[in-house]
């Protein structure tokens, strides 16, 4: 069924009717696309006057019809403009939109892949049509909620009200999808578990030390934590000075509490042991503190360009970090909230618990010390995260907020040991392993020449084909019986470095 456009007409002017949505005069554009799929209608003028366009071919002259058959028109508000237009129901609203003259963002002009159309339905959402198969890709791309849709994909069978979110240049430069090879989530509201650690009598420690051996050993204490939160399903969503904010739950919901506290504990026997190479190395040491807690966090992207990162807001959010500060008064390392214990209350042993009233609230909390969890309780979990990427397998490796200034970064892959070199913003990852005597090769010195020097015998690795060019002794028939080191392709991908999964 279609229904006719009134539209007012000039004398002696050319007029192209077409439903490509881009310009700001619908139902007209200025014709500039003619062989798109589009196909501009030309049509000439010869008085002024309203007319209707219509597909209905009930006339003899189309577009035009007589307008006599019926429309059906519903209320469109549109916020923050506070305009009420009408729309038909073979319209999309952004169509209807911009032939109100609202100057509704439509950076790819309506083909759903740009999403800075997109809306809020703030009422009415039962009587807009169902997210097409454009939509739905471009939608859990960025993990919209449900009341946000695109304004060139959506119609409506009844009254709407909504609210344009994409308002200016500023705007439209942040949220362009076209604009953008990053993923990114517009917010969402999820259940996450927040854990927050941070590090206690650092000051005191790091006094005594040169700026050197501060950041060697934040660093060495930070890729120990990381290693066991990953290991456990858990991302690093920020590093907050010496602190460490993560999150599980983000990918793989299932015992994401358990999964937690098992970090936890982890991280708190892997600062046993951490303190005694400080103690050993520096004669003096520090601990650590963990709150954790279960609820509902603001997920999403913020920032731009290279600074877009996704990150969690919200009141559990503050309330993991308080639950941290709370062990410092009650002599604690580890404390878990109500709502995060009541996850997992079966399957862990608690030392004790507190009540008290959290900083800011009222309401009195109950805090409990675990310090074990149950034989049998936690499942076996595999975290590699695999993902087809441009008709490829990647597998997820270490967040770029790792990376960031950095020459080298050594990370793990199951239990291989892997090494990122950063040159001139390339990106080479080669296997972490001087194949003479299994020993590190990060702690190697980068040549001009794209190698690397392995610090023990000074043996030569190309890092971007990992071709031996110097082996121990440097003869060419020893050279010739080494293997290659083994490298990986990787890319950038929604904030992770990713490396090929055909290994
Ligand atoms: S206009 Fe680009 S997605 Fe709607
Ligand atoms: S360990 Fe690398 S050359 Fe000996």
């Amino acid at each position: 069924m279609s229904y006719p456009i009134k539209v007012s007409v000039k004398k002696g002017e050319n007029y192209f009717w077409c439903s490509c949505g881009k310009s700001l005069n619908q139902p007209f554009c200025d014709g500039s696309h003619k062989t798109t799929l589009f196909q501009p209608l030309e049509y000439f003028s010869s008085k002024t006057e309203d007319i209707f366009f219509c597909v209905c071919k009930k006339t003899k002259s189309p577009p035009f019809c007589d307008g006599s058959h019926e429309q059906k028109l519903f209320k469109l508000l549109i916020e923050p403009d506070n305009k009420e237009i009408e729309i038909s129901q073979d319209e999309s609203i952004l169509t209807a939109s911009l032939r109100n003259n609202i100057t509704h963002s439509s950076a790819c002009g309506g083909n759903g892949k740009c999403s800075t159309c997109r809306v809020q339905i703030i009422s009415g959402i039962k009587n807009c049509s169902n997210p097409n198969e454009i939509e739905k890709k471009i939608s859990k791309k960025l993990s919209f909620p449900d009341d946000i849709r695109l304004a060139c994909q959506t119609s409506i069978l009844g009254d709407v009200r909504l609210k344009r979110l994409i308002l200016d240049k500023r705007d439209l430069k942040s949220n362009n999808q076209t604009l953008s090879n990053k993923i990114t989530s517009v917010g969402n509201i999820k259940n996450l578990t927040v854990m927050f650690c941070d590090i206690k009598g650092f000051t005191n420690f790091s006094e005594s030390l040169s700026a050197y051996d501060v950041i060697f050993i934040l660093n060495k204490y930070f890729s120990i934590m990381r290693e066991i939160i990953i290991k456990n399903g858990g991302e690093i969503n920020n590093y907050i000075g010496d602190a460490i904010l993560a999150v599980f739950g983000m990918e793989e919901n299932s015992q994401q509490v358990l999964r937690s506290v098992n970090a936890a504990i982890l991280m708190i026997e892997a600062m046993d042991e951490f303190k005694k190479y400080l103690f050993m190395s520096y004669k003096q040491d520090f601990d650590l503190r963990i709150g954790i807690h279960y609820g509902e966090v603001i997920v999403g992207s913020v920032g731009e360009e290279k600074d877009k990162k996704i990150t969690v807001i919200g009141d559990t959010v503050n309330i993991a970090s308080r639950i941290e500060q709370i062990n410092k008064d009650a002599d604690t390392r580890l404390l878990v909230s109500e709502a995060a214990y009541e996850q997992i209350k079966t399957s862990v042993e608690i030392n004790n618990y507190l009540r008290l009233k959290l900083r800011g609230s009222s309401k009195l909390f109950s805090l409990y010390e675990v310090n074990k969890i149950k034989k049998g309780s936690l499942k076996k979990y595999n975290f590699i995260s695999k993902r087809i990427i441009k008709g490829k397998n990647w597998i997820k490796t270490i967040p770029i907020s790792e990376i960031n200034q950095k020459e080298k970064v050594k990370f793990k892959i199951n239990e291989s040991k892997e090494l990122l070199i950063i040159r001139d913003g390339s990106f080479f990852v080669i296997e972490n392993n001087c194949p003479h005597m299994n020993l590190p090769l990060d702690v190697g010195q980068l040549t001009a020449l794209n190698s690397i020097l392995c610090p023990y015998h000074n043996s030569e690795f190309c890092y971007k084909t990992g071709e031996v060019r110097k082996w121990i002794g440097s003869t060419t028939s020893s050279i010739n019986k080494q293997k290659n080191l083994k490298t990986y392709k990787s890319l950038i991908h929604e904030d992770y470095l990713w490396v090929d999964g055909d290994i």
